[in-house]
């Protein structure tokens, strides 16, 4: 696998971005691509029709936890535009996604997630199996031409991967294994679907998906958003990963527990202990021992957090796994984090057909204590738009930085329709992971002109 270098995981935490990183001091050769993309993939209608064709229908997508559908019966409905799948365990325990449109007329089935034993239509009352089989048409003697056979539920492929259920909607489409390549040999050490849903939220956010995506790939932002991050928070530090021979994941690492580069020299280390307990990352009067550092006394709380709350031992995992963020983006629509210090689920989809709006979801997924039954997964709140991602305790601190991502992201919607200028600028390191997401998008969808 060629890697495309960065910097070493020392520099992440010691580093002063003064200098550009390894990326752009060694490798001339290094796949950089174009710095200006176009705007019309967040704003057209048009470009959304074709996603919709060419992306949505073509990725292996996921639609949500296997242990929404643990038992047989449980079901749950998964809308991506016009497109819907009821998602169900059969009585003898297998996963299915049926298209969600009765064969009589067309009815939408399902609207709900809950628990089955049969798929009934609201309209006339055509009755489905679990297993897809029609069992009931009232006054049966009315379609003579209906051969039970002809009417079996469609289905989409369905597959599993981290306690995620992944499913797809063209019966050729490569096995989920092949399209997550190497993704699952990165999270080997974190299995997720060892997690469980402590978490589940989500809200309207008026902004195209992919600039929700994107809001959440880089750090760069960080000093303009979440200035109060800065005093814990290496973000120009940060390293990016992306492989040229992945399309489908990337990567960065952001240590925690340091002075942004851009405070570095402004505050005092008691500065930096006074914020993250106001972030409540530590307690309320906490000092620097004698030879500890900001970071030392960070990973250490943390680690004695994470340990009592999960009831796992952290006693041999790493700084960096207890700390640091560990993100990955999964193509094309989600943000998933290794280690333990941030178990944080992003997902951003269209609403419906509107390029203007998207349906953002934000998980917490807990290991399962270990000698633990498996919690029962948190249900999925709903929050209008008066609510505040701080306005769930679940959330904990990521709630109100989640708060000020999602003041801008509207704001770029908004400014992106009001522009002039045909494109965006990237950034050649900090925003290599959204040039990479553009690319493979474009190789799904491309840009109008360029078929
Ligand atoms: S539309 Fe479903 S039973 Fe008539
Ligand atoms: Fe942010």
């Amino acid at each position: 696998m060629t890697r495309c270098p960065g910097p070493s995981y020392q520099d992440i935490i010691d580093g002063d971005r003064a200098a550009p990183p390894a990326i752009l001091r060694e490798s001339a050769a290094a796949p950089l691509g174009a710095h200006d993309l176009p705007v019309d993939v967040y704003l057209s209608a048009e470009y959304h029709r074709r996603e919709v064709e060419g992306l949505w229908r073509k990725v292996w997508q996921i639609a949500g936890r296997v242990e929404d559908v643990a038992n047989p019966g449980d079901s749950f409905v998964y809308d991506i535009a016009d497109d819907s799948l009821i998602i169900l365990r059969t009585r003898t325990g297998e996963l299915r996604a049926y298209h969600n449109a009765c064969l009589h007329r067309g009815t939408r089935l399902r609207d709900e997630d809950g628990s089955l034993e049969r798929i009934r239509c609201p309209y006339h009352g055509f009755i489905w199996s679990l297993e897809g089989d029609l069992s009931e048409i009232p006054c049966r003697w009315d379609f003579p031409q209906v051969e039970n056979d002809d009417f079996r539920l469609p289905e989409a492929r369905v597959d599993t991967w981290g306690g995620f259920v992944f499913v797809h909607f063209d019966p050729e489409a490569e096995p989920l294994e092949a399209y997550l390549e190497d993704l699952p040999r990165h999270f080997r050490h974190w299995p997720l679907e060892d997690r469980f849903v402590a978490a589940r939220v989500e809200r309207r956010v008026a902004c195209n998906w992919k600039i929700a995506i994107e809001a959440f790939i880089e750090t760069y932002h960080i000093i303009g958003v979440h200035p109060g991050n800065l005093p814990f928070f290496g973000d120009a530090n940060s390293q990016y990963d992306v492989w040229p021979d992945q399309r489908h994941h990337n990567r960065m690492l952001n240590a925690s527990g340091i002075p942004s580069p851009h405070v570095r020299n402004e505050i005092s280390d008691q500065r930096v202990i006074d914020m993250a307990v106001r972030f409540g990352m530590l307690e309320p009067g906490t000092r620097i021992p004698e030879g500890a550092t900001t970071r030392s006394l960070m990973v250490e709380a943390s680690r004695k957090r994470i340990a009592e709350a999960m009831g796992v031992d952290t006693g041999s995992v790493s700084d960096a796994e207890i700390q640091d963020v560990i993100q990955y983006s999964l193509f094309p629509n989600i943000v998933l984090f290794g280690g333990l210090g941030s178990p944080l689920f992003y997902r951003a989809r269209p609403d419906g057909n509107d390029p203007n709006s998207c349906l953002f979801e934000v998980m917490i997924l807990q290991p399962v204590p270990v000698g633990a039954e498996r919690p029962t997964p948190a249900k999925r709140r709903w929050l209008e738009e008066h609510e505040k991602w701080s306005d769930v305790p679940e959330l904990s601190y990521f709630g109100p930085v989640l708060d000020e991502d999602q003041e801008v992201m509207p704001q770029v919607q908004r400014g992106l329709r009001a522009s002039r200028k045909p494109s965006i600028s990237l950034s050649v390191y900090q925003e290599s992971r959204i040039r990479h997401f553009r690319r493979t998008l474009e190789e799904y969808v491309p840009l109008a002109g360029s078929d």
